[in-house]
């Protein structure tokens, strides 16, 4: 997730203010690198975010259009190369990017045996290239621009200009936010409304597939296959804030609802369909060390130690590989065992979570091959470890982690696909976890439906100051994340189990007053959590339980119960997590609390 901004304007305002002014309120969406271009001043790029890029704009920096972009880091490291904006080879099209390009190397090689040279690692690069060449062919910047993205597959929000026409920009969206601003002689692009708003509050918001050409007195929409589509302006009333969060009232409940996009993103041109299996570029360049470790340790913290729980499980029956999951700050501070044909695996949102990052510097004097799965390209784990894989989550403002948890768990999945694949898994059954992954976005969809439901039951049980979650195998890490999420944010007291171990000590903790959250769904032990549920229900304890779509036999024994579609049991987690944040986010809003800020929390913990 990055932020784009771009102006254009004929009523003497100067573009470099409007756009450095702009940029702060995307200062959210990412925050690694930022840059600008104004036709008549030139481009200014920098590592850092807006107050590194003012820093470097000089005062004579003036004109009347231009473009302007926040970084967040997918391909490439966040320095001043990578950053946007991108140029073409004549540099006369400038262009910004949100989102990724599936086929980017593919197109970059075509482009460079045409003689096209490349002077960043960035997938968005390809574009201005791109509408370069095809420039030659039509000699007009909207058709080149229609050609190019037509060429491009993948996610997109994107701002243009050409140097030969400074006050007309285009706009593109697939899968990225792009939100056009209507002013009085002036036009905006902006990825949401909140740097638009101090100007005018006459937004178009485009659709998937939807290009806008802009001059200061005029904006037409099209299709990407160039017809025309009437769309007038509307008048929004959020102010700045509720606009970064997209008109939700807290960052956790937009990133909730971000889930569908978020596994799109991260499986994105990893996973091969017909071959069932996984291409992750980090693990290439070890993939014979890979092929040679007899064991794994996962180290993480918090949620990020969860989801390395539910990868225990994953890589275990479907790779083989004996893995252990260490708390972090356990693992650092232990004398471990651990050797040459030790992986050991890193999984943090941060990439800056001081245990984690103590945990693979020790993983590396004990000579272990080092890897991580990490949020934040560029960030000190990254710089660290010895390989990984990037989850694309985009940025995770919320304390309370949500969307990166379920890139994870994806991460996870994909790479048990690319170990599994390397050792006892068949093809056969690497391409039904991978039918089943690609079919994830689509069930998530689906459970953010019920989210009323949910709240509903959240507002029902919130009077409540304790909590048990069970779960069992795949999903008693899911049971852990529940509670965990709940306590984070609501400050009562819940306590995730294991649904086997409850009668062995929680068990005494139930009656009327104590209710369970249980997580059933149709898998290989969805009677022994019927069981428990049972055991509960027998000491008067309230229950919820979350089941798959079609059960008819936990209603008969739970109070409610939250239904969500069926998947393969090692991915079950992917979806069945999503209730539970959900609950705990409604929870704590009818508390009245500070969900994004809970107290006592940081979102990077970078001291012991
Ligand atoms: O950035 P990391 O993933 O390394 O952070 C690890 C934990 O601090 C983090 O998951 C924490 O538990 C979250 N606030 C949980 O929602």
């Amino acid at each position: 997730m990055c932020g784009i901004f771009a102006y254009t304007g004929s009523n003497g305002k100067n573009a470099a203010k409007v756009l450095l002014d702009g940029l702060v309120s995307l200062e959210y969406r990412g925050y690694d690198s930022a840059g600008i271009f104004i036709p008549e001043a030139g481009v200014i790029k920098t590592p850092g975010a807006v107050g590194a890029l003012r820093k470097k704009v000089p005062k004579n920096f003036k004109g009347k259009s231009g473009i302007a972009h926040l970084r967040w880091a997918t391909h490439g490291e966040p320095t001043e190369k990578n950053a946007h904006p991108h140029w073409s080879g004549d540099k006369e099209i400038w262009v910004v990017h949100n989102g990724i390009i599936e086929n980017w190397q593919e197109l970059r090689a075509k482009l460079i045996s045409k003689g096209h040279t490349f002077v960043s690692d960035s997938d968005s690069e390809i574009i201005p290239h791109l509408v370069e060449e095809h420039l030659k062919k039509h000699k007009n910047f909207e058709k080149a621009a229609l050609a190019a993205l037509n060429e491009i597959r993948g996610t997109f929000g994107i701002a243009m200009q050409y140097k030969g026409e400074p006050d007309k920009l285009i706009a593109a969206r697939m899968g990225s936010p792009i939100v056009i601003g209507v002013g009085k002689n002036e036009r905006f692009i902006a990825s949401d409304a909140s740097p638009i708003l101090p100007h005018t509050k006459k937004v178009v918001f485009l659709e998937d597939g939807e290009v806008a050409i802009l001059t200061p007195d005029k904006h037409t929409v099209l299709k990407l296959n160039a017809t025309k589509i009437q769309r007038e302006p509307e008048e929004i009333e959020w102010n700045a804030e509720q606009a970064q969060k997209g008109g939700h009232e807290h960052f956790m409940l937009k990133e909730i609802l971000e889930a569908p996009l978020v596994v799109e993103d991260t499986m994105r041109g990893r996973l091969i369909l017909n071959k069932g299996t996984s291409k992750l570029g980090g693990l290439d360049k070890v993939e014979k060390k890979l092929k040679e470790i007899d064991r794994i340790i996962i180290v993480a913290c918090g949620t990020a130690y969860l989801a390395g729980l539910v990868g225990e499980y994953m890589i275990e029956e479907f790779a083989g590989i004996p893995v252990e999951v260490e708390l972090a700050s356990e693992f650092r501070y232990r004398k471990p065992v651990v050797n040459k044909r030790t992986a050991v695996l890193a999984i943090s949102q941060s990439g800056e979570t001081l245990d984690t990052l103590e945990a693979i510097r020790e993983a590396k004097r004990q000579n272990a091959l080092t890897l991580g799965i990490v949020n934040t390209v560029g960030s000190t784990i990254t710089r660290e470890d010895d390989s990984g894989v990037y989850n694309h989550a985009g940025p995770e403002i919320s304390v309370a982690s949500t969307k990166a948890f379920i890139s994870q768990l994806v991460v996870l999945a994909l790479m048990t696909l690319f170990l599994g694949r390397q050792r006892k898994m068949t093809a056969a059954q690497g391409k039904e976890i991978a039918r089943e992954l690609k079919k994830l976005p689509g069930k998530l969809k689906a459970i953010l439906e019920n989210e009323k439901a949910i709240e509903t039951l959240a507002k029902k049980y919130s009077h409540h100051r304790d909590f048990l979650f069970l779960g069992r195998k795949y999903n008693y890490p899911v049971a852990l994340e529940g509670a965990l999420k709940l306590k984070e944010i609501s400050y009562i007291h819940a306590e995730g189990y294991g649904a086997g171990e409850m009668k062995h000590g929680p068990l005494a903790m139930i009656d009327e007053n104590f209710p369970t959250f249980a997580v059933a769904p149709h898998d290989s032990v969805y009677e022994k959590v019927l069981s428990a549920i049972q055991q509960v229900r027998a000491r008067k304890g309230p229950v919820i339980a979350l089941t798959t779509e079609g059960d008819s036999e936990v209603q008969k024994i739970a109070d409610d119960v939250i239904y969500v579609p069926q998947t393969i049991e090692m991915l079950s987690p992917i979806l069945n997590v999503v209730p539970l944040q959900l609950f705990a986010y409604y929870f704590a809003k009818e508390k009245g609390l500070n969900v994004d800020r809970p107290r006592n929390l940081a979102k990077s913990v970078t001291v012991e």
